[in-house]
C-alpha cells in the first residue's frame, strides 16, 4: 500500500449491490446512475455497481455507471467462475478505474452445506479465480465470505493464496453480523501480521448489522489496521442491513482524536443529500432517530438541552448539521422567488449538478410555490430527487375527481394519457386512496395491461404546517418486476395518484428494458 495513503480509510460503497439486496430496494438503471453520480460527488473511493452475472439488468447498470463516473474505482461482484469473471470484466471495461470483487465462502458451514466443496477445492478456486481476473485488471479484491466464522488458520491459507495470485485488496466479511468489535480488531491484527505479503495489500472490513454492531465492528477493524470500509448509504442491505456509510465517516471525522489522524476522502457536506436521494429512489424511509441523517438526529426537545444549545451548540451537539450538508435554517423560498434565487439555493444546499434539467426543476418549484406559501429546503431536496430519477412518461394523470362522504363509498373518476391515447376510468374502494388506485388499475387494464399489485404504501409529511407537502411512496409489482413510485404534493390524494403513476412508468420502463428474468445474489 502506498505510504501516503496509510492514514486514509477508503470508502467502498456497495449501496448498488449489497444495498440493493435489501427487500424492496430494487433500482432501475436511471436510479442507479443518479445514485452513482451522487456517490462520486460524495467522494467515495470505490463503487460496487452490481453483480454482472446475476442479470442483464445488473450488467447494464454496471456498464452505465462505469462510463458515467470517473474518479471512483467501479467494480462488479463475481463468483469464482470463469463466466462470472469474464462478464464482470466486460461490464467495467469502459470505466476509467475498473476493478473486480471476487468472493467465495470459507466457513465450515458454508463449505459443507452451501458449496459442497472441500477446503482444498475452495483454496484452489480462490487462487485460480484471482489469477484469471488479474490477467485483465490491476484492481482485484478478494473476499472470504463468512470470514468471521471461518477457522483462522484456514482463512490465512486462503488469503495467502489470494495474495500470491495477485489480489490487491483482501476483504474480511462478517457476512452474518456475528462478530464482536474486540474480536474484529484482534482478527485484523492477526491476519495482517500472519498472511504472507499482508503488508502490501489493503485490508477491508465488510460488516452486516444483525446484532446492531456493523459500524462498531468496522471501526474496530480500522483500529486493527483495515484501510477500507465497505458500507451503504443509510445502512441499507440484506436483513438488518450493512455498515452505514454516514455513521462510520462521521465517527472517524468527529473522533479524530481517537482515530489518530485517520481520515476518509468523503466530502461530508454531501452526506445528507446522498441519504435523501436514496430514500427518494427506494422509498425506504430512514428511522427518525437514525444517527446523522434521521429527522431527530439534531433535534433537541428537553428544555434544559434547548437552553444549552442556544447558549452554545457544543453543549449538546458533537457535530454541526452543516457538516453533513443538513440545512439548519430551513425557510427559504416562496412564489415570488425567481430562477436566480432558486439556483442559488440549490447550489448552497449542494443540490445542483450539471445534468439536472433546470427548466423542469424550476417549473416544479413554481408549481409547488403556487400551492404552498413557504418552500423549505426539504421540499427542494424532494423536487431535485424526483427530477433526477425520471423515466419516460408512458402514463400521465390528466384529471382526478375523488370524493369521500360519510354515507356513500369513496369514489374516484380519472382521465389518464397512455402513450398517444386517453383513457377514462372510475372505481370505488375502501377509502379514497383505494378508490383512486382501483381507478388507475382499471385504466391500465383498459389499455390492455395487467393490474399491478400494490405491495407497499407509505405517506410522510415532508415539512410542517397545514400546507405541508405529503410525500407518498408506493411499491407496485407486475410479475417479476417491481417499481417504486414517489411523489410529493400538498394534497395527499394527488401525491398518492402521482406516486402510483410514477411507479407505472417505471414498471413500463423495466418491462421494455429488462424482460422478466431471474436475479440471484450471493
Ligand atoms: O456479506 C458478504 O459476505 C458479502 C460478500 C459477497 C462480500 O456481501
Ligand atoms: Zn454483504
Amino acid at each position: 500500500m502506498d505510504d501516503r495513503q496509510e492514514n486514509v480509510v477508503q470508502i467502498f460503497d456497495t449501496t448498488l449491490r449489497d444495498g440493493e439486496q435489501s427487500p424492496g430496494a430494487t433500482m432501475n438503471v436511471e436510479e442507479k446512475l443518479a445514485i452513482a453520480r451522487q456517490l462520486e460527488e460524495l467522494g467515495v473511493d470505490v463503487i460496487e455497481a452490481g453483480f454482472a452475472a446475476s442479470s442483464e439488468g445488473d450488467f447494464e447498470s454496471i456498464a452505465t455507471v462505469a462510463s458515467a463516473v470517473s474518479a471512483p474505482i467501479v467494480l462488479s461482484l463475481s463468483r469464482t467462475k470463469e463466466a462470472d469473471i469474464l462478464r464482470s470484466i466486460q461490464a467495467v471495461e469502459s470505466a476509467k478505474n475498473p476493478g473486480i470483487h471476487i468472493f467465495i465462502a470459507t466457513s465450515d458451514i458454508h463449505l459443507k452445506h452451501k458449496l459442497m466443496m472441500s477446503e482444498q477445492q475452495v483454496l484452489e478456486a480462490a487462487g485460480w479465480a484471482v489469477a484469471l481476473a488479474k490477467k485483465h485488471l490491476d484492481h482485484v479484491e478478494f473476499s472470504a465470505e463468512d470470514a468471521s466464522r471461518t477457522r483462522r488458520e484456514y482463512l490465512v491459507e486462503v488469503f495467502d493464496e489470494a495474495v500470491k495470485s495477485g489480489a490487491t485488496v483482501l476483504n474480511v466479511p462478517d457476512t452474518t453480523g456475528y462478530a464482536i468489535p474486540e474480536q474484529t480488531k484482534a482478527q485484523f491484527e492477526y491476519l495482517r501480521k500472519t498472511v504472507e505479503g499482508g503488508e502490501n495489500v489493503r485490508w477491508s472490513a465488510h460488516c452486516h448489522n444483525d446484532l446492531g454492531m456493523a459500524v462498531a465492528n468496522s471501526l474496530a477493524a480500522v483500529r486493527g489496521g483495515a484501510r477500507q470500509i465497505e458500507c451503504t448509504l443509510n445502512g441499507i442491505g440484506e436483513r438488518a442491513g450493512n455498515t452505514s456509510l454516514e455513521e462510520c465517516v462521521m465517527a472517524i471525522e468527529t473522533r479524530r482524536d481517537y482515530f489518530e489522524g485517520i481520515r476518509t476522502n468523503v466530502k461530508t457536506e454531501q452526506i445528507y443529500r446522498a441519504s435523501r436521494l436514496l430514500t427518494q429512489v427506494t422509498g425506504i424511509a430512514v428511522p427518525i432517530n437514525k444517527p446523522i441523517v434521521g429527522e431527530n438526529a439534531f433535534a433537541h426537545e428537553a428544555g434544559i438541552h434547548q437552553d444549552g444549545v442556544l447558549k452554545n451548540a457544543l453543549t449538546y451537539e458533537i457535530m454541526e448539521p452543516s457538516t453533513i450538508g443538513r440545512p439548519s435554517n430551513s425557510l427559504v423560498l416562496g412564489k415570488h422567488s425567481g430562477r436566480h434565487a432558486f439556483l442559488d439555493r440549490l447550489k448552497t444546499l449542494g443540490l445542483w449538478y450539471a445534468e439536472l434539467d433546470m427548466n423542469k426543476a424550476f417549473f416544479a418549484f413554481k408549481a409547488l410555490a403556487d400551492k404552498k406559501k413557504n418552500v423549505y429546503d426539504e421540499d427542494l431536496v424532494a423536487i431535485v430527487a424526483e427530477e433526477s430519477t425520471r423515466v419516460p412518461k408512458q402514463f400521465e394523470l390528466l384529471e382526478l375527481d375523488a370524493s369521500v362522504s360519510s354515507t356513500n363509498e369513496p369514489h374516484a373518476h380519472l382521465r389518464v394519457r397512455v402513450g398517444e391515447s386517453e383513457v377514462e376510468a372510475e372505481a370505488s374502494g375502501d377509502g379514497i386512496v383505494d378508490a383512486t388506485y382501483n381507478a388507475l388499475a382499471e385504466a391500465v387494464e383498459q389499455f390492455g395491461g395487467t393490474r399491478p399489485s400494490l405491495e407497499r404504501y407509505v405517506v410522510k409529511a415532508i415539512t410542517g404546517g397545514t400546507d405541508a407537502q405529503g410525500d407518498v411512496s408506493c411499491l407496485l409489482r407486475d410479475g417479476e418486476n417491481n417499481a417504486i413510485g414517489q411523489s410529493s404534493h400538498t394534497d395527499i390524494i394527488m401525491a398518492s395518484a402521482q406516486a402510483y403513476v410514477a411507479a407505472l412508468n417505471k414498471l413500463q420502463y423495466l418491462k421494455a428494458h429488462r424482460p422478466a428474468e431471474q436475479r440471484h445474489g450471493p
